[in-house]
């Protein structure tokens, strides 16, 4: 999960790195009551999860309150990138005398964590990255030993930051570092962290992404999602405990396992190549143990998707048997009554296989369809997903 900037400005503060305040509004009226209690002159800036807000016209600054009212007014509603922007910062403007760049990430390729760090801010960090790599210091940081001052002090001093900010830098480095660890961020970015005019070292902007599978560590991070901005059928999934992902098809995808789901996805748009280009809908792993109530729950949220024009349930009978499989489904037919209205390809193998068809045979469901095979199922499915609306559930 990815963070608003004042999101994670907050989270730095509460880790001893130095952010300014603010306020986070989305009304004009809110932003002038904002900056009258912050004080003037103020910066007023757009919170959307994409960088390059400067630059698109989402951060201005206002030194009086009539600028306050003209910039908050042009950047709500202001679209970056495809970024809608609903909610504004309104924080103190800091006076800029040097502009530096720090992060710590989680390097994969090398197996470790990376800091990297430059005196030279104020410009594109990707930029500087490939025009002048010399300039950006990387250093390894190892999980264990982690970043104590020492560590810090070689990184500042890699990255060449001036000696009067030295002692101030590591201090924001051990701070940044608690907050990648305590709050198990998969990144931290201060770009820029400044010297203030009074020569104190603050950040200034902050980018934190949160590594989704330690959440169930932060029961308090769940306050932080934004569940307005994700997909309403992804929030409902997951308030569900299912693994699903919208994608942009036609054909509901729902299996058991993520690597029988992916080869589903693949297999489908494959047969939908020759079915007027019909493509997945979703990735939907409703996992082992999966009875009647997981499979309504899955096929709710597919049949809830107005794409969704057929669905194919491609299941493997493992530790859960193709019968409970097939119960599941009749049961989750029964369970959705009306509201299942999309014809539904089912192809089940594995333990149990016999047993589980002939209670789908038996049931007879008009709107399911039995196949044999993974490929022949994907076409049926795909075939189905690509008649006209009148005759999909013959
Ligand atoms: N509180 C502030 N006081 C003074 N200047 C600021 C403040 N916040 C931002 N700025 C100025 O605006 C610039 C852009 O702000 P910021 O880095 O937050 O936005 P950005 O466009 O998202 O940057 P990025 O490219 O990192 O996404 C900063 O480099 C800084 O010069
Ligand atoms: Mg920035």
């Amino acid at each position: 999960m990815d963070l608003y900037e004042y999101q994670a400005k907050e989270l730095f503060s509460a880790h001893g790195v130095p952010a300014p305040p603010g306020a986070v509004v989305t009304t004009v009226d809110d932003a002038v009551a904002a900056a009258e209690k912050l004080g003037l002159p103020v910066m007023v800036k757009s919170q959307v999860k994409i960088g390059g807000r400067g630059k698109a016209g989402g951060v201005k600054f206002a030194a009086t309150i009539d600028d306050v009212r003209t910039h908050a007014g042009n950047i709500l509603g202001l679209d970056i990138k495809g970024h809608v922007t609903r909610q504004i910062l309104i924080t103190p403007a800091s006076e800029i005398a040097e502009e530096y760049y720090v992060s710590f990430l989680l390097d994969r390729s090398n197996r470790t964590y990376l800091a990297m760090a430059t005196h030279e801010g104020g410009m594109e960090i990707e930029q500087l990255a490939e025009e002048r790599p010399d300039a950006l210091a990387k250093i390894a940081v190892d999980a264990v030993t982690g970043v104590d001052a020492a560590k810090a002090a070689e990184i500042a001093d890699a990255g060449k930051f001036p000696a009067e900010v030295r002692d101030q830098v590591i201090e924001v480095l051990q701070g940044l570092w608690k907050t990648f660890v305590a709050e198990d961020a998969t990144l931290v970015e201060v770009n820029p962290l400044v010297k203030d005019g009074e020569g104190k070292v603050v950040a200034l902007d902050g980018k934190v992404s949160l590594d989704d599978n330690a959440e169930f560590r932060h029961p308090d991070h769940a306050a932080l999602a934004d569940n307005a901005a994700a997909d309403p059928l992804e929030a409902k999934a997951k308030e569900n405990d299912l693994n699903y992902v919208k994608l942009d098809g036609e054909v509901g995808i729902i299996g058991n396992g993520a690597g029988l789901v992916m080869s589903t996805l693949d297999v489908v748009a494959y047969a939908g190549e020759q079915h007027g280009g019909v493509k997945p809908a979703n990735f939907l792993d409703i996992g082992g143990g999966a009875n009647a109530q997981v499979m309504a729950n899955g096929l709710d949220i597919i049949l809830g998707d107005e794409q969704v024009k057929a669905v194919f349930v491609n299941v493997f009978g493992g530790i859960t048997a193709c019968d409970e499989v097939a119960n599941g489904i009749v049961g989750a037919l029964d369970l959705l009554g009306d509201a299942a209205t999309k014809p539904l390809v089912v192809r089940l193998d594995g333990n149990n296989v016999e047993l589980g068809r002939q209670i789908l045979t038996e049931r007879n469901h008009p709107l399911v369809t039995l196949a044999d095979t993974m490929d022949g199922g994907a076409d049926l499915a795909a075939a189905k997903a690509a008649e006209p609306a009148a005759s999909a559930a013959k």
